[in-house]
């Protein structure tokens, strides 16, 4: 087992490169297996355990994938199989984006049914609605979900919550359905748009993607092409909420500040020096100590992310005055608060926001990453804590950052991994 040792008090100095987005990555793997011609490239995708995951799923399919270093080839035009029902089918959220996929290519799939996990009960049923829309019929049996159709229908489908997973889903499975079918209230995230990219590049026809409203034409087949993923902004904000909180002059490169807007806006409230340079955006801070508390309520996008949420509370512990932070995406996403109290914070839960009140100092202490993104929260918070903090359940943040502790260490954190 491991875990993070951090010796909190180094101030952040340097760059550190961002990598392609780790939610952009998993759905357009997923869409690759609608290529029934030629192969596809892509470009800039992240070592992450997610990634990992999802290439195991895809290949069990019968699709050939060459990784080399950030590069990936797919090439899905001997794909056998229709059934993803691996035992990491069930705890990967992800492998959901394949069943619209699959479903479109045999007309059949039998894929685990997700579970709930760390943050909410996260259920699947705007996604299966918006199929049954499309045609697809599905029974479910002992925690597999089997679909069935005669052929993709284009329909109208409004979402009762613009879900990412489910646009995303119904996008992939719209684009080889027949006619037309328009998307209502999906959601707007830029991951969507590089979905769309995506898929378009594949000989798709989406257009309104980055909209509310999406209109997909469908089109009998889809062929390899060549992509770049976009940047993960999520990972950018990580690194620039931790020069936040541990003080320091950071350039985050290879950022597309607009995706960013929320998170830049509520670093500069909390009075944190956000410049959007021509190479990425420079941040330089005091340390959480020089911040003001400030408001926050996760929105979907373009609001402020729910997958910062954990990280600005991290920031925010030594913070001058008080903060309330609202989560209206995942009902269970405020585990994290429980170690931050390990660590002196002092911070209470009224339903679903967070009362926090910046105290003098917090200290280090042996605590537990209860989901990937509050695992980063978690090491912010022993940045800028006085003396050594463990980070245990490192296989969270392994899911969704890579090479997290080596840029910290660059940027002249006292950070390591070390075996338990
Ligand atoms: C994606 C992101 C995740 C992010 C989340 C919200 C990926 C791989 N993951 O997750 O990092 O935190 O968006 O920005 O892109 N819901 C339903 N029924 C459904 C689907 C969702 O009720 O069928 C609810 C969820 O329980 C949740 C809300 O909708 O309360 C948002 O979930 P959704 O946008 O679907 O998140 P994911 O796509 O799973």
């Amino acid at each position: 087992m491991e875990e993070i040792l951090i010796n909190g008090g180094n101030r952040l100095e340097g760059k550190v490169l961002i990598k392609g987005s780790k939610n952009s990555i998993l759905p357009i793997l997923a869409a690759s297996i609608l290529a029934t011609d030629g192969k596809s490239i892509i470009y800039d995708v992240p070592n992450l355990k997610d990634v990992d995951n999802l290439i195991e799923i895809i290949e069990y399919l019968g699709v050939k994938i060459e990784r080399k270093d950030n590069m990936l080839t797919v090439d899905a035009t001997q794909m056998d199989r229709y059934d993803a029902t691996l035992d990491c089918v069930s705890e990967l959220r992800a492998s959901l984006f394949l069943l619209g996929p699959i479903i479109a290519r045999f007309g059949f799939a039998e894929i685990s049914q997700p579970g709930g996990c760390a943050i909410g009960i996260r259920p699947i049923d705007l996604h299966l609605k918006g199929l049954e829309a499309l045609g697809v019929t599905f029974e479910k049996t002992h925690g597999v979900i089997r679909g069935r159709t005669e052929g993709l229908k284009g329909a109208k489908i409004y979402l009762d919550f613009p879900s990412v997973g489910a646009t995303e889903n119904l996008m992939m499975a719209a684009s080889v359905a027949e006619g037309q079918t328009i998307l209502e209230n999906v959601a707007e995230e830029p991951e969507i748009v590089d979905l769309a990219n995506y898929l378009n590049n594949m000989g798709a026809k989406i257009t309104g993607a980055g909209t509310n409203v999406i209109k997909v034409y469908g089109v009998p087949k889809l062929k390899g092409n060549v992509h770049t993923v976009i940047p993960d902004r999520i990972e950018a904000g990580t690194y620039m909420i931790a020069v936040g909180a541990a003080g320091g002059n950071v350039l985050v490169e290879n950022v597309i500040a607009d995706h960013l807007k929320p998170v830049l806006a509520k670093l500069r409230e909390a009075g944190i020096t956000v410049i959007e340079e021509f190479d990425g955006v420079r941040v330089i801070s005091d340390g959480s100590k020089a911040c003001k508390g400030i408001n926050i309520k996760t929105m979907p996008y373009p609001g402020f992310p729910t997958d910062m949420q954990a990280q600005m509370l991290g920031m925010l512990l030594c913070s001058e005055g008080r903060s309330y932070v609202t989560e209206t995406i995942f009902e269970r996403r405020f585990q994290h608060i429980e170690e931050f109290r390990k660590m002196g914070a002092d911070i209470i839960m009224v339903g679903n926001t967070v009362d926090l009140t910046g105290t003098d100092r917090i200290y280090g202490a042996t605590v537990f990453a209860t989901d990937l993104r509050a695992g980063a929260a978690l090491i912010i918070a022993g940045l800028y804590a006085e003396g050594e903090t463990r980070v245990g359940n490192v296989h969270f943040i392994d899911r969704g950052y890579d090479g997290l502790v080596e840029n910290l260490k660059s940027l002249g954190a006292d950070i390591k991994r070390v075996q338990k």
